[in-house]
Order: C-alpha cells, then structure tokens, then sequence
C-alpha cells in the first residue's frame, strides 16, 4: 500500500506536469560541501554506478533523478531488467555507464568545459525491481573559492541553488558532512539549520567514517548526542576515490560497509542502524510520512481541480465524442477527472489499481 501510493504520487506529478500545472510534492535533497560524498551516497542508495563523482567539483548541475519500482517481469533478459530515461533526450539506456557518460555531456554542454555551475537541472528516470519509490536531487556542492570559469560569487550562487531546492517545505534534506571534518564546521547542517530550524525534515548523513583519524570515532554524532536532528544521523561508507579508480563493484561496497560497522568495536551496537541500505530504508519511511501529512491538503486540491475538470468536460459535450478538434484537450480532461477520482478514494483507503 505504501509502494502504491508513493507510485500514484508520482503519476500524479507527471499528470499536472503534462497538463501545465504543478503538485508541490516532497523530494530527497542531498547538501553538502563539496567531495563530502554526496553523489556517492546517491549512488549506493539507487545500488548502480551512474553517476560522475570524483575529487574536485564534478557536479555542476541538479540532476533530479526519480526512481520508479517497477515488478520483475518473467523471463525477460537482465539487460532490460532496469533502465535510464533522461528528459532531454528520447532514448532507453539500459547501460549504466553510458547514462554516467550521458550526464557528463550534459553537463559541459550546459555548464561548460571549466567548472562553470549551472543551475538548470538534468532530469533522469531509473527504472528499476531493486529500487524503492524515491525522488533525490543531486546538487553542485557548497564552496567558497571561485575556480576555473567559476564567477567571483560562485559561493552565494549555489548557496542560493541549494536553497532554492531545501527551503521548499516539504522537502526532506539529506544533510552530508564528511565525518573526517569537525561537524561544527559543517556547512550542509548550518544550510539545512537555516530552513529547517526544528530539524524535522533534516537527515543527517555522516560520510568517510572510515577516514577518521585512528583512535577517534563518531559514535556520539550517531547516537545523537552532538546535534539534535528528529531523524537522526546515519553514518555510512562509501567507496574511496582507490575503489572508484579499480571499479570496485557495488555489491563488494556494500559488503565492506557492513563488515566496516560490524567489525568496528565502537560502532558495532549500532551497526544495524547505519550503512547505506538503512539509510535508503529510512527514507522511503520519512518520504510516505511526509505525503501522508500532506494528504488533506491534496485532497481539497484535487477536489477543486475536479469540479474545475467536470465543467469542462460538461461544455465539451457531445464534440468530445466525435471527433472534432476540441477531442483531445476532452480526452485529457476526462483521464485527469478519473484520475483524480481514483486518488481521492485512494487516500479514502479504497483500493485502487494504479498500473
Ligand atoms: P560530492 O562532491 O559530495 O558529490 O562527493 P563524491 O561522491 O564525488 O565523492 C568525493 C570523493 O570522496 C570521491 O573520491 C569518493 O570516492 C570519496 N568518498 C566519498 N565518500 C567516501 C567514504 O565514505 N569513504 C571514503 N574513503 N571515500 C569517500
Ligand atoms: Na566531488
Ligand atoms: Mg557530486
């Protein structure tokens, strides 16, 4: 039910998208300074290597990347068992390289060959059997000194892309700090802080904790006792930079992640609370939360949208039968009523079929 209703969520949004309107709905936004790990955290929460990533600045767009949960279908090849769609471009990519090469291009062509930031975003789709439900945005990350075709401003620039994106309220802020960096000094819970100031709708994710220097560790920062946040800290391990040169595969990652906590003495009653595949767990939980909040206010929306539709249909009249020119816009009007009837009884508990 949870899945379904995330799923009819997003056809919603495509709907009103179709249809020129807009559905203010929750997206995952990932903040952080930049090489905290933020497109890497990315990366293993969608469980594929896509993205570019990398020391230095390798985002310089939002890619705003929606994974939709498709059913394993019997007997078809695994080539074709997930796939990329970018909105720019007419093509199926089932090759997860050609999707990070894909970006890559995308990315000079609009922001240019030298570390030019732009923040006009790319739209990417994976569809996939081993995804859950989410929406998660990829942002440039936070800096301070311009470089290469950068301008002077460049750190007001993306303070102000990155706030444009978490200062919409039902947003949920994937707050990134390295944990090899003093969480006072970090710059994506001060950002988060600003629109956030209760942190309710900020998660905390701690990168690089295997970097931290020995003898040191983080456990107070998990446990919540450093900063307050309601949804907590969860502390992962992503690849190295060595990793990345060598092509360790995913699934190797996420083994050494969950050997990491279960073998480190301070971290090891606590390991099932952290590591990628809780992190991407918990946020699906705070994703169907979230809606479910919003739930009584889509419901007036959608009522008054099908009173609106319902007018329409109703002075098309026998036109939007046969087929005259106004055919098409009396289609649409009359799938969008339906559809919005289907959403209503939905949220109403009623069971609806949304394949
Ligand atoms: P972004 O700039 O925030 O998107 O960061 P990236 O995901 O591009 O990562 C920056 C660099 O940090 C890359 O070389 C990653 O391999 C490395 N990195 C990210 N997370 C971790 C981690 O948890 N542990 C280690 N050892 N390296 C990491
Ligand atoms: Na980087
Ligand atoms: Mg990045």
């Amino acid at each position: 039910m949870d899945q379904d209703l995330i799923r009819l969520v997003n056809k919603l949004q495509d709907t009103f998208n179709n249809l020129g309107g807009e559905l203010d709905m929750p997206q995952l936004i990932v903040v952080g300074s930049q090489s905290a790990g933020k497109s890497s955290v990315l990366e293993t929460i969608v469980g594929r290597d896509f993205l570019p990533r990398g020391q230095g600045i390798v985002t310089r767009r939002p890619l705003v990347l929606q994974l939709i949960h498709t059913p394993e279908a019997e007997g078809s090849s695994a080539t074709f068992r997930e796939w990329g769609q970018f909105l720019h471009l007419d093509k199926r990519f089932t090759d997860f390289n050609e999707i990070r090469r894909e970006i890559e291009q995308e990315t000079f062509r609009v922001a240019g060959q030298n570390k030019g930031i732009s923040k006009l975003p790319i739209s990417l789709r994976i569809y996939s059997p081993d995804v859950l439900d989410l929406t998660l945005v990829d942002l440039p990350g936070l800096t301070k000194i311009p470089v290469g075709d950068q301008p002077s401003d460049i750190e007001r620039q993306i303070r102000n892309l990155v706030l444009d994106y978490i200062s919409r309220p039902n947003s949920v802020i994937l707050a990134v700090s390295p944990a090899n960096v003093d969480l006072a000094n970090s710059e994506s819970l001060k950002l988060a802080r600003s629109v956030d100031a209760q942190g309710r709708r900020t998660i905390g994710v701690l990168t690089k904790l295997d970097l931290m220097d020995a003898g040191t560790n983080a456990l107070d920062v998990l446990t919540g006792r450093v900063y307050p946040l309601k949804l907590g800290f969860i502390g992962v391990v992503n690849r190295s930079q060595q990793d990345i040169i060598s092509e360790k595969p995913m699934t190797d990652a996420l083994e050494s992640e969950t050997e990491f906590f279960r073998n480190h003495s301070a971290y090891r009653n606590i390991a099932h609370k952290n590591g990628t595949k809780y992190l991407a767990k918990s946020l699906n939980q705070v994703l169907i939360n979230h809606i479910r909040d919003k739930l009584p206010d889509m419901k007036a929306r959608l009522n008054t949208l099908m009173g609106q539709a319902q007018q329409e249909l109703n002075s098309f009249g026998d036109a939007a039968v046969f087929g005259d020119k106004n055919q098409q816009g009396a289609l649409i009007l009359r799938l969008m009523t339906q559809f919005a009837r289907d959403f209503v009884s939905s949220i109403e508990g009623t069971k609806v079929d949304i394949s």
